[in-house]
Parts: structure tokens; sequence; C-alpha cells
């Protein structure tokens, strides 16, 4: 700990563990390190970056106040899977936020980031540590993999506990947005704050197709792709287990499928890749992107996967999922 927070205080960067994902940390009150973090990902510059503080003594001074929805929400689900979106005071360097005027920032639970965030004792600006496009990583092989040679250090730890990205919710618009869909669900969220608005963009399966900044996570630019395209078959399981075995017996190509644990049995695997998410909906969304990356490993040349339900953490991980295949979506 001590020597990364030497690194840090030294404007360099190092990864850490979340219960999300790993992130990219640097400094977040020296500019050298923002713009060394959006080099080392190859991140476009206008998509800005959260600041992780380990309290709400950290906190207070990054931002122009906390509007009681927000401390609702903080006392409910902080330390945890949560980014919430605040307006920013001049601390916070423009390179973090693309000018804009708003920062998003999270307590994150896990012990070792709070650890590192507190031995360091100032805020840490940190994007998901992985190279802009690829699955977010949940271990640090999956950061090393992407980021050896880019970064001074990586925090070595066991593997995320949640798997998929915080959940962020602007607090500066009239009623409360949510921008990304995560493990503190919809419903969790209304039950603490009353009726919330959620971004067009996770209602309709897009991206931001114009050149405006990114008004909300991820929305702009493609993400967590691996490197075959994905096609999601929805529809009844067993019509989609017999639509993927019959596309798979007509076909030369080295074919990936992601399913689940009680649907992979119908799937011969002697023939093509399967990968299983799990049996349950925690385990997928843990399992989500690390599955996304074996299938790189595995050098498939396409990738059909099933649908899931996107009921509570399902919408998160559906999100993801749409995204990774360009919403390319199958109705069967
Ligand atoms: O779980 C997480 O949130 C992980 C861990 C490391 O904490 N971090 C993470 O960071 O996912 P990143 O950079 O991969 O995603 C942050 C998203 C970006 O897509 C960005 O557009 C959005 O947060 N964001 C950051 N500041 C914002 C702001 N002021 N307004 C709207 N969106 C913002
Ligand atoms: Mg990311």
């Amino acid at each position: 700990m001590q020597i990364a927070s030497n690194i840090i205080h030294n404007g360099g960067l190092v990864a850490f563990p979340t219960e999300t994902v790993y992130g990219l940390g640097g400094n977040a009150l020296m500019k050298e390190s923002i713009l060394k973090i959006y080099k080392a990902k190859g991140r476009p510059s206008d998509n800005p970056l959260i600041v992780h503080v380990c309290d709400e003594t950290m906190l207070k001074p990054l931002v122009t106040g906390i509007p009681p929805k927000a401390k609702l929400l903080m006392e409910a689900f902080c330390p945890g899977p949560l980014t919430l979106i605040l307006q920013k005071t001049c601390l916070i360097p423009d390179e973090i936020t693309n000018f804009k005027q708003t920062v998003g920032i999270r307590i994150p639970s896990d012990k070792t980031a709070l650890n590192f965030i507190r031995t360091a004792n100032v805020p840490i600006a940190a994007p998901s540590a992985n190279l802009s496009g690829k699955p977010s990583p949940t271990s640090y092989l999956h950061v090393k993999e992407d980021l050896f040679g880019r970064i001074d250090g990586i925090i070595k730890d066991e593997d995320s506990k949640f798997g998929l990205e915080s959940t962020i919710i602007d607090m500066t618009t009239n009623t409360p947005t949510l921008l990304r869909p995560g493990s503190i669900t919809i419903e969790m969220i209304e039950k603490v704050i009353g009726e919330i608005e959620i971004s067009p963009y996770i209602i309709n399966n897009t991206f931001v197709e114009d050149d405006t900044a990114p008004i909300a996570p991820g929305m702009k630019y493609k993400h967590y792709s691996p490197d075959a395209p994905i096609t999601i078959f929805e529809g009844s399981p067993q019509n989609v287990i017999t639509h993927i075995n019959n596309l798979v017996k007509n076909s030369d190509l080295k074919i990936g499928i992601l399913t689940n644990d009680e649907y992979s049995n119908y799937f011969d695997k002697e023939n093509y890749f399967v990968l299983s998410l799990g049996n349950n909906k925690e385990e997928y969304g843990k399992n989500l992107f690390k599955c996304l990356r074996e299938f790189n490993s595995l050098d498939v040349d396409v990738i059909y996967s099933f649908y899931f339900d996107e009921k509570d953490i399902g919408l998160a991980l559906m999100n993801r999922l749409k995204k990774a295949a360009a919403f390319n979506i199958v109705n069967l």
C-alpha cells in the first residue's frame, strides 16, 4: 500500500481491485496523472472519469453540496457499487470531467480499495482498468493482459465480487436520472428516494450517435467487445437451443456459445466452445466479462448468446451484453 501510495503521489498510475471491476487509479488532483490515464487506456478524452474517495470527509471539498436525495442514497448504499453525479468544485481538474461542471463520485466497499485510497490520502480518479473498448477487467490478470508496460503497478487481489461496473445516477437533474444500470438496481434506488428517470439510451438500446461529449456512461463508444461478433437470440430457451444447434451443424466456423449452467447441457461441447455464465443472476454478472475475454483466448469466429431476463440486476447484465453485441439481437 505504501509503494502504491508513493506511485500515486509521484503522478504515476496504479490499478486496484474494487467490488465492481478493477480500476486504473491516478491522483485526481493532478492534471498530469489524469492525462496519463487517458493515454494508458487509449480512451477518448471526452469520456469523463469517476473519482473514488474513502469517506464523506474526502468527498466534501470536491462537490458544491450533497442534495438530500443523494444523502439518502449514500446512507443506503455507500460504500458500495454506486456512483453519484454531483456538482463539482474547482478542486476537480477539468481533464477529469471534460470541462463539465459535474463529477462522478464513488466510495467503493472493497477493503483493499478503501485501504489504498486511505493510504494515498487523496481522491483517486479511476476508469475501469481495461484498454478502451475491451471488456472491463474482473481479475488482475485481465489488467495485466491489457495494460502491462503501460502503467506503474497493479494491486493484486481476488476477482471482483460483482463483475459489472457501478450503477451511475445523476443527482443534478430535477428528477435523479439513471445513466448506467448496475448491481444497485432501480428497485433498490426507488425504495429509498422514490421514482427516478431512466436514461433513454438504456431503454432504447442505442449508442449516442452525435458528436457531443457523452452525456452518459458508455453511451457513445463501442464497449466491452470481444474480438468475435456476438449475436444474441431472444426467444423461448427451447427455440434458442434448437436454432443455435441448427446454425452450428451447418457451419465451418469456430463457434462460441454463451449460456448458463442449465442450458449448457443441450450443446455438444466436442464441437463448439460453450461457456456458462453460472446458475443465477449474481453469477452471470460476475462472469460476463471473464467469459467475453475467454472467447478471445479461444479465438472463436462468432459468438452466439442467449438473452437473459432483464429484471433486477438482469438489466445491468443485458445492458453490457447488448453493447458487446453492438445490439445485434435476433428474435426467434
Ligand atoms: O464500477 C465502476 O464504476 C468502475 C470502478 C473502477 O469504480 N469504474 C468505471 O469507470 O466503470 P469507467 O470510466 O469505465 O466508466 C465511468 C463512466 C463513463 O462511461 C463516463 O461516461 C461516466 O462514468 N461519467 C463519469 N463522469 C460523468 C459525469 N460527470 N457525467 C456523466 N457521466 C459521467
Ligand atoms: Mg469502462
